[in-house]
């Protein structure tokens, strides 16, 4: 899974918008209109709060829908212990994003008003990442300002996600404002420990990893009004050396087809018309239901539902990457042009220790199979530089490989040694300066590589899903079917509409172009 990152280019300011608790009653449709247009006047009026929109999102802050309700305040007049608002503030991956938004939808369920401040919520979240040492290390400045003075005094704080599972329960003792403790596997407890916190219980966790269930909820509160994330598989079984993420998601476990396909509908229904398939290893994913789908239909079958016009996921591995996905992705134009395969790297020796379970050339073979396409897929990756024993040979094997693939955009970093894994007792042999150079090196390859590919595209035209407006520069943003950030000049009335545009100029992050 793909961490958070901004996009360096196009910095329009996302404003994602929140399901207005009292809009509920409003028919799905109306609602997602009601989304789309309370988002341009909170882009037109610069209020809201701000987030770069990117492949990737940086974090997400609750806050209450611009202009439609009145912002609750902390709840002085509450019965002890009753939690009537909440805040949350997500760090990570897409699906910590995604747990979040159903994290949210438990809430709203209980009645729960999200505010933008946490100063005024009673229960304050953090849904954590630990997948690098700097992201672990998120929380703990956070909950730095509960410490000073009366800070977070009768707030009830709560850590979710994969700091939480790491830490467990010695979170009491090094964070003791901390009440809640819960990580991603234990999410279908979380009413329960809502319960005992509104009990009066100040200490309570979720921590068993002992699951086969996945986290399903009745209501789920979607941030991004043009793109609905779509969990179908959770957890994961691979053993990875330099990944703490099976220690802290707990094991693989798929969703059923049928309620994965009626998902899929209901947010057609609400009139979503891009949809992504969410998963750790997402192409892992096996139908746990007598119908036995295949990964590649289910990809179909989503794909073939009425009034659907993009279908992505992430992240699929190598390892189980099939040539039947190409060909569903051929035979479905709705299936976007677009795939995350993560190399890590292109030494054979280092994703031996990896414990990667391929080779070099097996990978190869299988860009190789997608580069068949009948369209141009759009490639990305993720790469750790600076993993143990890496010589300078093996960093320029996995040089040697990106001039090869030539991806469209990669993920890099340096590697960070997490606690319990595999590699974690080999340490960090390579140090702080080597890393960084060598994390250069690639970065300004890759900055090479893209912008030749953007350039290339100049004079073509593409189908873009406009997700926003600068209003300083009088730019629509949206964006292709490969993922790429498309800028032209536009109105804010383009929010949400699917526009050809013609592109005249390109970046290494970005096009520009003009309505074709
Ligand atoms: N150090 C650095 N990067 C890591 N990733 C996962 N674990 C580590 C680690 N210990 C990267 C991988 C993965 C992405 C989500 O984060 O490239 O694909």
């Amino acid at each position: 899974m793909r961490p958070l990152r901004p996009l360096r280019l196009c910095m329009t300011p996302f404003i994602p918008l929140w399901n207005n608790p009292e809009s509920k009653a409003q028919s799905p449709k109306a609602n997602l209109k009601s989304k789309i247009s309370s988002r341009k006047s909170a882009i037109l009026s610069g209020s809201g709060p701000r987030q770069q929109m990117g492949n990737e999102l940086v974090q997400i802050t609750a806050v209450s829908q611009p202009g439609l309700a009145a912002e609750p305040q902390s709840s002085p007049d509450a019965s002890p212990g009753e939690l009537k608002t909440f805040y949350i503030e997500t760090f990570g991956c897409q699906m910590n994003v995604h747990d979040s938004e159903k994290v949210q939808g438990v809430l709203l369920g209980r009645g729960m008003k999200p505010v933008e401040d946490h100063a005024r919520a009673d229960l304050v979240l953090y849904n954590t990442c630990s997948i690098r040492e700097k992201a672990a290390q998120k929380v703990f400045s956070r909950l730095g300002a509960f410490r000073k003075g009366n800070g977070g005094a009768g707030k009830v704080i709560g850590v979710l996600g994969c700091v939480a599972q790491q830490e467990g329960e010695r979170f009491f003792d090094r964070a003791p404002r901390v009440s809640l403790v819960c990580g991603s596997a234990s999410y279908a407890k979380l009413p329960h420990l809502l319960d005992e916190l509104e009990a009066g219980n100040r200490r309570v966790s979720g921590l068993s990893l002992d699951t086969d269930e996945c986290f399903e909820t009745e209501l789920t509160r979607r941030d991004n009004p043009f793109r609905a994330y779509l969990t179908i598989i959770e957890g994961c079984d691979q053993r990875c050396s330099f990944c703490v993420v099976p220690m802290t998601r707990g094991p693989q476990r798929s969703r059923p087809s049928e309620k994965i396909l009626a998902e899929a509908r209901r947010l057609v229904d609400e009139g979503y018309t891009e949809i992504q398939l969410l998963g750790q290893i997402v192409n892992a994913w096996q139908d746990p239901s007598s119908a036995r789908w295949s990964f590649a239909e289910l990809l179909s079958r989503v794909a073939e539902i009425p009034g659907i016009r993009r279908v992505r996921f992430t992240t699929s591995h190598p390892r189980f990457f099939s040539p039947d996905i190409v060909q569903a992705i051929d035979a479905h134009s709705t299936l976007c042009d677009q795939i995350h395969l993560p190399v890590q790297s292109g030494s054979t020796a280092v994703l031996a220790r990896m414990l990667r379970g391929y080779t070099r050339e097996e990978y190869l073979e299988k860009i190789h199979c997608i580069r068949k396409a009948r369209r141009t897929i759009s490639l990305s990756t993720d790469v750790i530089v600076g993993f143990y024993g890496e010589t300078r040979q093996d960093f320029e094997q996995t040089l040697s490989l990106m001039k090869e693939v030539e991806y469209d955009q990669v993920f890099s970093f340096k590697y960070s040694p997490r606690p319990n894994t595999l590699a974690e007792a080999n340490g960090d042999a390579l140090g702080e300066e080597e890393k960084a150079r060598r994390l250069a090196q690639l970065q300004e390859l890759q900055r090479q590589i893209q912008l030749r590919r953007n350039q290339a595209l100049v004079g073509e035209t593409f189908d873009v899903l406009v997700e926003g407006y600068q209003v300083r520069l009088g730019q629509a943003v949206g964006r292709a079917t490969t993922n790429r950030v498309v800028n032209f000049p536009g109105s804010p009335e383009d929010i949400g509409r699917y526009l050809a545009v013609k592109v005249s100029g390109a970046g290494p992050n970005s096009l520009v172009g003009a309505r074709a």
